[in-house]
């Protein structure tokens, strides 16, 4: 195994496809191994800046856990950048022990056109709506906009398995599912649909599933079930059927609204292992000359600008899940630049963290957090 890993970054100027044909080279692998979208060979590209990751692949376990799994950072890579498999040996080389699969369908789903990634000025968000204006540079916040996009089913069963017989033991293969329901279709197919998914990703030999609950960048029900309690509830408990005992993550978005929470905890709680938060939160986006992009819908702003709303979210939802001896664990998403920033998340309630942004702006930072927190 490499000792040292070429710094590879998502191109936020091209689409989603492209950077998933364009993936990190499978160090082990020829060229011609790997699965990409349309069954052409993956093209290697060149490293796109050359600072270098230290931590070799399958690097043991460690002091600290992820749900039950010891792990040596208590920090995965959050559902988003690991488009296939070939980016999820890239993250574990870079050396984070905990890889999300970002969010497939039991279909094909196409992206929404760029831009996918727009960096915005960076403002504290703490309520749904806001607005915020875009800039042209790279930023620790931006808006994102892919539509909970897939690759068909068969495409990325087989590429998750060719992902987890790759990894270490100790690496574990987190695949973030969502239901894919048409307007006709009857009141039990999204969880039904959830259910399939989750099952396919399991077999494909996932070590947990984490549900996708919520995408403000979406408007079909898929993605609002956390505002539902009852068909939260319904989701889980289907999936749960599905998958056996195989952990099972929910992953929700911005709440403000307390009363919600207590109820989602107390529909969540009998078949969910943990609540990982928060997604993002839905802002307007405008340019320079205060024109509203996105045809003014919402986005998803991810990144520093939601920190403090998440942090406050942890620490309200750990508070519910106390006092309810609900038996859940809360994982903190959203703004984790620092081992600083996972310290808070740790104070607030949570017992891991998730980052996105950070990780695609450095892919390097696991090894400088690795080493700050051992100083603890
Ligand atoms: C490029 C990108 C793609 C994302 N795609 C997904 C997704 O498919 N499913 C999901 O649940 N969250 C997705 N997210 C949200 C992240 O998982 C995370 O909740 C959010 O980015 C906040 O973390 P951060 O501040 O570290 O970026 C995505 C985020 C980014 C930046």
């Amino acid at each position: 195994m490499a000792s040292s890993v070429p710094a590879y970054r998502y191109d936020r100027r091209q689409t989603y496809l492209w950077n998933f044909e364009n993936a990190p080279p499978a160090a082990e692998a020829s060229a011609e191994e790997g699965i990409v979208s349309n069954g052409s060979h993956v093209r290697v590209p060149p490293p796109t800046c050359d600072r270098a990751a230290t931590t070799p692949v399958g690097e043991k376990g460690g002091p600290w856990k992820y749900l039950d799994w010891a792990v040596s950072l208590p920090c995965a890579v959050a559902a988003g950048p690991l488009l296939n498999g070939r980016w999820i040996l890239y993250a574990a080389r870079c050396g984070f022990d905990v890889l999300t699969h970002k969010t497939v369908r039991s279909r094909w789903r196409a992206s929404h056109p760029l831009p996918n990634l727009q960096p915005v000025e960076l403002r504290r968000l703490d309520r749904l709506g806001q607005t915020v204006q875009a800039v042209e540079h790279d930023r620790p916040t931006w808006a994102v906009s892919f539509g909970m996009p897939s690759q068909p089913p068969e495409l990325w069963r087989r590429d998750i398995r060719w992902a987890r017989e790759r990894l270490a033991p100790s690496q574990k293969l987190v695949v973030s599912v969502v239901g894919t329901v048409r307007s006709t279709d009857g009141r039990n197919a999204l969880a039904d649909d959830f259910a399939r998914c989750a099952r396919w990703a399991f077999e494909a030999g996932a070590d947990a599933i984490e549900a996708n609950f919520s995408c403000p960048n979406v408007v079909t029900p898929d993605a609002h079930l956390q505002h539902d309690p009852a068909a939260a509830r319904n989701v889980a408990r289907t999936i749960r059927g599905a998958i056996g005992r195989t952990p099972l993550l929910v992953k929700l978005g911005f709440l403000p609204d307390d009363e919600l929470c207590r109820r989602l905890v107390d529909a969540l709680g009998e078949f969910t292992d943990a609540l990982v938060m928060t997604n993002s939160i839905a802002a307007r986006v405008t340019g320079r000359a205060g024109e509203l992009l996105f045809d003014g819908r919402l986005r998803g702003i991810c990144g520093a600008a939601i920190r403090d709303a998440s942090l406050r979210q942890v620490e309200r939802f750990a508070e519910i899940v106390a006092r309810r001896n609900a038996g859940l664990q809360i994982i903190g998403v959203g703004g984790v630049f620092s081992a600083n920033d996972i310290r808070r998340y740790l104070s607030a309630g949570a017992t891991a963290v998730q980052t996105a942004t950070a990780f695609m702006q450095d892919p390097t930072c696991v090894t400088r957090w690795r080493a700050e927190l051992r100083t603890r």
